[in-house]
C-alpha cells in the first residue's frame, strides 16, 4: 500500500459518500446495540427505500455516540454537516426520522420530541482527540477509516521518520500511560527501544479493562479499532518489534469481532504483517482473550497469561521493558495510549503537549456512571474541573439529589467528596485528594448512597479478585471485608475501626502488586471524608443513607429458669 493508494482509496470514499445528501449513522455500539440499535438500522434502511430515498440517503453503523443511556441513539449528518441527533429511537419512530431527512417543518414534527441538541455542553464542551472518529466512521470497514486520514501516519513514521524521530515526538507530546499508572509513554518507548540490541521484542495492548463501571477502551476498540492497530504499528516500528498482541477480556465479545474483522482488512491492504506500506518493516498483530479476571490487567500478570501460564503476578523489576513476554524485552500500553498515537504522530508532539495542564497533557476519555444524567462516554482535555465534568457535561445528578461523592481509579482509586468539585482533573490533584486517575472510570454517587456500603463493595471486589499468590492481599482483604460487613451490619466495636485502619496500612505496604497494594484506597479515603458515616453505624448503629441493614441490637440474654 502505497500513500497515493491510501490517497486513493480516500478519494473513493469521499467520492462515495458526496454523492449523498445524508448520512444516517446509528450507533451499532454495545450499548446501543443492547437496546436494539441494529434493528433501527436495518429499520432505517428500509424505511428510507420505502420513502424512495436510497438515492440520496445512506445508513451505516458507528462506533458509541457518547450518551449510551439514551440509546439507540441515531446521527444524522446533512450536506456534509451535523444536523440531528435522535436519542432512545424505537421502531415506530423510524418513519417520522426518515421523513425529517427532506425537512419540511411540519413533517418532521414527529421526531422532534427525540432530537438532542447539539449545542448542549455534554457535546461543546468536550475536545476529542482519541475519540476523534467515534460516532463518524463505520468499524466494520477499513476505507471509512483510510478516508478520514487513517494509515496515513502509519506510512509517514515508516518513510519520513527514524524510529527515534518516532519516540522524539513522543517524549516531546508527554503523553503519559492510560491504563492507570500515568508512566511517561516516551520513556517506555525509548528504555525499550534501548533493550538488548538485536534481541526479539513485542508489543502488548493492554485491553482487559476490569474496573467495575469502566467502559472507555472497550467503546474505543469497538468504534474505531483501525486507531489502535495503527498505534501499535507504529510503536512496533519505533521500538523494533514485529510482533504484537492484543489482550482483550472475552467478555467483549463485540470488541473481539470489530477487531478480527479489522486486523483481517489491515492485512489485506499490506498495512499488517510482511513489508508493511511496501517497506522494510513488518508487523504481526494477533489477539489474545483474558478470561475476565481483574488481576490480568496488571501487565506481569497478563504477560503470563499470553504465554499459556495462570495469570498472576510477579515481582518487578524486572520490568517488561526489559524482560517481558517470553523473557523478552516488550512496550506495553493501555487502548486508549496507543490511539492517542496516530495524533501524536500526525500533529507532532508540541500540538499534543498544548493540550491539558503542565504535567498532565493531552486529554482524557472518562466512561460516566452511576447517579449521572448523561450517563455515557466523554472526552476532555486534562485539567477540567471536576464540577464541569459531572454537571455540565454530565447533567447533574437525577431528580435533584444532591452530589456525595465521585469514585475514580475503580477498585484502585478513591472517593472525592464536594469540597473538591472545583479541582481540576489531572494525575496529580486527583493523587493529592487520595484517589488516582486510573483508567478513566467514574461513579458519581448521591445523597442515597452510604459511602461504608461502597467501601465494602469495592473490597469484597479486590478480595474475590486477589490471585492469591501473596498473604496480606490474600488474607488481609478478607479481613478488612469482614471488618466492612460488620459495620454495615452494626456489630462493629471502635477497636474493629482500629484494626482496619492498621489491615489497611499492612495490606497497601507489603502487597506484591498493584491490587493489593491499591485495594485499601476506597476504604481509606471514605475514612478520610466519611468517617462520620463510619462512627454513625459503630457508635449509633444507624447507616444516614438508610442503605445498610443494620441489625438490632443483640438482645439481654434472658435466665431460663429451670
Ligand atoms: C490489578 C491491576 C489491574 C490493571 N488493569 C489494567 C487494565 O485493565 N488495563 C490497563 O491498561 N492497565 C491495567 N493495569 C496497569 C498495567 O499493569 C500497566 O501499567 C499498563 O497496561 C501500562 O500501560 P500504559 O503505560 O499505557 O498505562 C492494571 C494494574 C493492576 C495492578
Ligand atoms: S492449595 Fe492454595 S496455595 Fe496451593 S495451589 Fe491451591 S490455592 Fe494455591
Ligand atoms: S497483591 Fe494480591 S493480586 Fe497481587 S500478587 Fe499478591 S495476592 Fe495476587
Ligand atoms: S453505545 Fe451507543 S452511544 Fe454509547
Amino acid at each position: 500500500m502505497t500513500n497515493e493508494e491510501l490517497n486513493a482509496i480516500a478519494k473513493a470514499e469521499q467520492e462515495s459518500k458526496e454523492r449523498f445528501e445524508h448520512e444516517v449513522c446509528v450507533c451499532t455500539a454495545a450499548g446501543c446495540l443492547s437496546a436494539g440499535g441494529d434493528k433501527v438500522k436495518d429499520a432505517l434502511t428500509g424505511e428510507i427505500a420505502r420513502q424512495g430515498k436510497d438515492k440520496k440517503c445512506s445508513v451505516k453503523g458507528v462506533g458509541c455516540l457518547g450518551l449510551c443511556a439514551k440509546g439507540p441513539l441515531v446521527a444524522v449528518e446533512s450536506h456534509g454537516k451535523k444536523d440531528k441527533l435522535y436519542e432512545g429511537v424505537t421502531l415506530e419512530d423510524v418513519p417520522a426520522i426518515v421523513q425529517t431527512l427532506e425537512a419540511t417543518e411540519t413533517k418532521g414534527a414527529a421526531a422532534a420530541g427525540l432530537e438532542r441538541s447539539m449545542d448542549e455542553p455534554f457535546f461543546a464542551s468536550q475536545v476529542k482527540v482519541v475519540l476523534e472518529n467515534m460516532g463518524k466512521i463505520d468499524p466494520e470497514h477499513i476505507e471509512d477509516y483510510i478516508a478520514v486520514g487513517g494509515y496515513q501516519t502509519l506510512y509517514k513514521a515508516l518513510t519520513e521518520m527514524s524510529p527515534t524521530d518516532v519516540i522524539g515526538e513522543v517524549t516531546k507530546s508527554g503523553l503519559r500511560g492510560r491504563g492507570g499508572g500515568g508512566y511517561p509513554t516516551g520513556l517506555k518507548w525509548s528504555t525499550v527501544a534501548k533493550a538488548n540490541g538485536g534481541a526479539t521484542k513485542y508489543v502488548i495492548c493492554n485491553a482487559d479493562e476490569g474496573d467495575p463501571g469502566a467502559f472507555m477502551d472497550r467503546s474505543v476498540l469497538e468504534g474505531d479499532p483501525h486507531r489502535v492497530i495503527e498505534g501499535m504499528a507504529i510503536a512496533a516500528y519505533a521500538i523494533g518489534a514485529h510482533q504484537g498482541f492484543i489482550y482483550v477480556r472475552a467478555e467483549y465479545p463485540l470488541a473481539i469481532k470489530t477487531l478480527k474483522n479489522a486486523i483481517r482488512q489491515a492485512e489485506k491492504m499490506g498495512l499488517l504483517g510482511k513489508n508493511i506500506c511496501g517497506t522494510t518493516f513488518s508487523f504481526e498483530l494477533h489477539l489474545r482473550l483474558g478470561a475476565g479476571a481483574f488481576v490480568t490487567g496488571e501487565e506481569t500478570a497478563l504477560i503470563a497469561s499470553v504465554e499459556g501460564r495462570r495469570g498472576m503476578p510477579r515481582p518487578r523489576p524486572p520490568y517488561p521493558a526489559e524482560r517481558g513476554l517470553w523473557d523478552c524485552p516488550t512496550l506495553i500500553n493501555n487502548v486508549e495510549t496507543f490511539a492517542n498515537i496516530p495524533a501524536v504522530i500526525r500533529e507532532g508532539g508540541v500540538w499534543f503537549a498544548a493540550i491539558g495542564t503542565e504535567k498532565s497533557k493531552g486529554t482524557k476519555v472518562f466512561a460516566l456512571a452511576g447517579s449521572i444524567v448523561n450517563t455515557g462516554l466523554i472526552e476532555v482535555p486534562m485539567g477540567t474541573r471536576l464540577r464541569d465534568i459531572i454537571f455540565d457535561i454530565g447533567g447533574g445528578i437525577p431528580e435533584g439529589r444532591r452530589y456525595k461523592a465521585v469514585q475514580t481509579g475503580g477498585p484502585s482509586g478513591g472517593c472525592i467528596p464536594e469540597q473538591f468539585l472545583n479541582m481540576p482533573v489531572d494525575y496529580e490533584s486527583l493523587q493529592q485528594v487520595g484517589s488516582i486517575m486510573g483508567s478513566g472510570g467514574m461513579i458519581v454517587m448521591d445523597e442515597t448512597s452510604c459511602m461504608v456500603d461502597v467501601a465494602r463493595y469495592f473490597m469484597e471486589f479486590c478480595m474475590s479478585e486477589s490471585c492469591g499468590k501473596c498473604t496480606p492481599c490474600r488474607v488481609g482483604t478478607a479481613q478488612m471485608y469482614d471488618i466492612l460487613c460488620k459495620i454495615t451490619e452494626g456489630h462493629a466495636t471502635l477497636e474493629d475501626m482500629d484494626m482496619l485502619i492498621e489491615l489497611s496500612d499492612l495490606v497497601k505496604n507489603t502487597s506484591l502488586c498493584g491490587l493489593g497494594q491499591s485495594a485499601p484506597n476506597p476504604v481509606l479515603s471514605t475514612l478520610r471524608y466519611f468517617k462520620d458515616e463510619y462512627m454513625a453505624h459503630i457508635v449509633d448503629k444507624t447507616c444516614p443513607a438508610g442503605v445498610c441493614k443494620i441489625c438490632s441490637p443483640a438482645k439481654e440474654p434472658v435466665e431460663v429458669k429451670s
